[in-house]
């Protein structure tokens, strides 16, 4: 009798439950989760307990170029002297072996590469932001601002690391551009999401993934602790398979109870917005693909963030840009500017 019951419970279910799974699992799928890593970031490349901010940037193997373009350009500050804003590209395998050895290579020569061995594909990318926030918990102490960016997003370090020291030290935060979206239940949206996988009928609010801010000293380690505690992300293959903005600066931290701030000078489509801060208007980050009609470069976008260096004297990289640094740590800076004027300059960020 109860066999039965059991047995027509789960036929019920299955019909009921018969909806197109798209990119997800038609079935749960429970194998222990496990994320090995391949290569991780020199130490002068990576986090070292100095480390204050700390930048992440998706790539696909494939993006030799736009890593190139951003070591460069505007993420060369990171690539100085400096020694408390770091970058590093987050990368997994493709499908072809000699692109695979050619990102090794690439990882060896500049050691700013975190290699997870997992297979890229536009569903998995949390698991990449997971790799990379779980890098961060281990690697970095002492860091105040997390940013996550997209290869073809150009960012306004400078303007970041003004971001980050503004917000508060203690209180955590998430800042980015505002969206408070649904679930797209339309089978061929890019983002379709099954009822069986998310039944809710709105995502918690979000700020959307081509660049935010994490900031607030322990903010990782708090997050990561939600995500163990709070949600099935290490045994549920579906629930890792939502997007990634979606699940770390949606439910992940609705979970953690920490608030989002809009701010627009993030914004997308190689639009240019700004942040207004004491009187200035500041562009911070610019994505170029979405919903872009014209000029939608990043070399474009480049031009838009240099245009405005040159306004504001910065005309090359210089120790300028690692303000984030005791004085101890920047001999360059204090010699040629003098130690009050850094001093009082910095406290004004
Ligand atoms: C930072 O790390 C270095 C080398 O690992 C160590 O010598 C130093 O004591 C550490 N500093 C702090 C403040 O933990
Ligand atoms: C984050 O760091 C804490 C403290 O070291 C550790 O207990 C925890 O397992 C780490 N979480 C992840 C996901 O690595
Ligand atoms: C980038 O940020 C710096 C520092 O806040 C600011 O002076 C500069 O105007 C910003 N650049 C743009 C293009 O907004
Ligand atoms: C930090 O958060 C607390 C509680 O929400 C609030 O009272 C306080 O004003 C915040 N501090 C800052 C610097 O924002
Ligand atoms: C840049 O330098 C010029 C010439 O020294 C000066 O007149 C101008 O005020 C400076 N601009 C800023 C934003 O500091």
């Amino acid at each position: 009798m109860v066999h039965i019951f059991i047995v027509l419970t789960l036929l019920i279910k299955g019909f009921c439950s018969f909806e197109n799974p798209g990119a997800f699992l038609p079935f749960e799928y429970n194998e222990p989760f496990s994320l090995p890593v391949k290569k991780t970031p020199s130490l002068y490349k990576g986090c070292d307990n100095t480390t204050k901010f700390i930048v992440g940037i998706i790539s696909h193997p494939s993006e030799f170029d736009f890593r190139n373009f951003i070591r460069n350009n505007w993420g060369a500050p990171a690539y100085r002297n400096c020694r408390t804003t770091k970058l590093i590209f987050l990368m997994g395998n493709s499908d072809d072996l000699e692109m695979d050895k050619q990102v090794e290579q690439e990882a060896n020569r500049y050691s700013d590469v975190l290699l997870l061995d997992y297979y890229e594909s536009y569903n998995l990318v949390a698991r990449k932001v997971f790799g990379f926030f779980r890098y961060v918990n281990q690697s970095c102490p002492n860091v105040k601002c997390v940013l996550k960016g997209d290869s073809d997003t150009v960012i306004n370090l400078t303007g970041m690391e003004k971001l980050c020291e503004i917000m508060p030290d203690n209180n955590l935060t998430i800042t980015g551009y505002y969206g408070w979206d649904k679930p797209l239940r339309d089978l061929q949206s890019k983002w379709y999401t099954p009822y069986f996988v998310y039944p809710i009928k709105t995502w918690p609010s979000l700020v959307s993934g081509f660049s935010y801010l994490l900031s607030g000293y322990g903010i990782v380690p708090r997050l990561m602790n939600t995500l163990e505690t709070k949600t099935s992300f290490f045994t549920s293959e579906n629930f890792r398979r939502l997007w990634e903005d979606i699940l770390f600066t949606g439910i992940v931290r609705d979970l953690s109870e920490i608030p989002l701030v809009h701010n627009t000078g993030f914004h997308w489509g190689n639009k240019p917005d700004y942040w207004w801060h004491e009187g200035k208007r500041i562009i911070l980050a610019l994505e170029t693909r979405t919903d872009c009609t014209e000029s939608c470069s990043t070399e474009y976008a480049w031009n838009l963030v240099q245009a405005n260096r040159r306004e504001n004297n910065f005309s090359t990289f210089s120790s300028y840009e690692c303000h984030l640094q005791t004085l101890r740590e920047v001999p360059d800076f204090r010699n040629s500017i003098g130690s009050s004027l850094v001093r009082s300059q910095a406290r004004n960020l």
